[in-house]
């Protein structure tokens, strides 16, 4: 089902200093249904409260939530059709997996045979139906996990609602968990909002991502989408391993300037500008951009140059090349740019130069 959040607001006040926290912001989004969308910002952007305003467990001060054509905003949690899972998987211990995942259904009075029916088809779908007489203590965090979806899912909700459910797996099964909770959002089609911080789990498994910052949406785009064409520096920054080479540059007679380096030509007039490159962004001709190289380090197939210039922002700079090229190995060296890696953005305000 399809989810708009109309100027969706949340303004928490702190007990003690009186101080207002605009947890989210004017949020004005419309989630696609039967799509996996990607909440993704630092922590205390207002993930968690997006996600549990749209559950019904928080009550925005302001601002408006529809499922489909409907206007949810005042129905309380349990009447929306939502299955919710966090982060601390909040299992029943004392309950068997078939006993927890059924506990929605018995709540909602199903008998007792179709109750068993339905939690075993759920089981199924994420893979724990042989382990449906264990307790919780007897699972590993990834099957646990999966036993919180199976009850999320069990009367199949409108929506699913993911709040950082995989940061308390290792990393091994952090992966494996993200693609299973992929295969399960396809084979169910449930309309699925996912949150976390980490910006590679986001981009590897959602449909859309939302970015945040501080209560507010920068920018909501396919993953590669966003990650090509990003809105302002700070989307920039958030996305992609190694992150994004940023320096302090000049538009100076409609050239832009790194230091003394000319690196493109631009038709914007002159102002500071922070230029921003991918670390697939450089080239090993054409060079424009003069660097320091401190370290060649190789690494199958990709080779990773670490080098510096007094402009970027970290002391050192992070660029890709593939294995097979010719390589400088240290000393001064001249980088080209690809145009389509490179990115400007106003000096002052962050915002993309286009
Ligand atoms: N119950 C609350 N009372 C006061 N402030 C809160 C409350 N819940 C969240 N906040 C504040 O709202 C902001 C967003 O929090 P949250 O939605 O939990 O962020 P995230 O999930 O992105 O880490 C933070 O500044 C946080 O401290
Ligand atoms: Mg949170």
């Amino acid at each position: 089902m399809k989810v708009v959040l109309k100027n969706l607001t949340k303004v928490f006040t702190n007990k003690k200093t009186k101080k207002e926290v605009r947890a989210v912001d004017n949020l004005d989004v419309e989630i696609p249904d039967g799509k996996l969308i990607g909440l993704l910002g630092p922590s205390g952007c207002g993930k968690s409260t997006t996600l549990y305003m749209i559950s019904g467990l928080e009550k925005p001060t302001s601002g408006r939530i529809y499922f489909g054509d409907n206007d949810v905003t005042t129905v309380a949690p349990e009447k929306r059709g939502i299955g919710l899972v966090f982060q601390n998987y909040a299992l029943y211990p004392h309950m068997t997996v078939m006993q927890n995942i059924k506990f929605p259904l018995d709540n909602a009075k199903w008998s007792t045979k179709e109750a068993a029916v339905r939690a075993y088809e759920v089981a199924k779908l994420v893979q724990i139906d042989d382990l449906m007489q264990r307790k919780p203590a007897e699972l590993s965090g990834g099957q646990q996990q999966r036993v919180a979806i199976a009850r999320a899912l069990v009367k199949q909700p409108n929506v699913l609602l993911l709040d950082e459910p995989l940061s308390n797996l290792d990393a091994r099964l952090r992966l494996q968990t993200r693609e299973e909770i992929k295969r399960i959002q396809k084979e169910t089609g449930v309309t699925t909002i996912f949150v976390t911080h980490d910006q590679e789990e986001a981009m590897s498994i959602s449909d859309f991502i939302i970015v945040m910052k501080l209560g507010v949406m920068q920018q909501l785009g396919k993953p590669q989408d966003v990650y090509d064409d990003p809105v302002n520096l700070f989307v920039a920054k958030f996305l992609g391993t190694p992150p994004i080479n940023v320096f302090k540059g000049v538009i100076k007679n409609k050239k832009v300037y790194i230091g003394d380096d000319a690196i493109m030509d631009t038709t914007y007039d002159d102002r500071d500008v922070y230029v921003a490159i991918r670390p697939e962004g450089f080239t090993l001709d054409n060079g424009v951009l003069t660097c320091n190289v401190e370290q060649v380090e190789i690494m199958g197939r990709d080779v990773s140059i670490i080098s510096k210039n007094p402009n970027c922002e970290k002391p050192t700079i992070r660029s890709i090349f593939d294995a097979d090229l010719k390589l400088p190995t240290s000393g001064k060296y001249k980088f080209g740019i690809k145009p389509n890696k490179v990115f400007l953005f106003d000096g002052k305000t962050e915002e993309r130069l286009r």
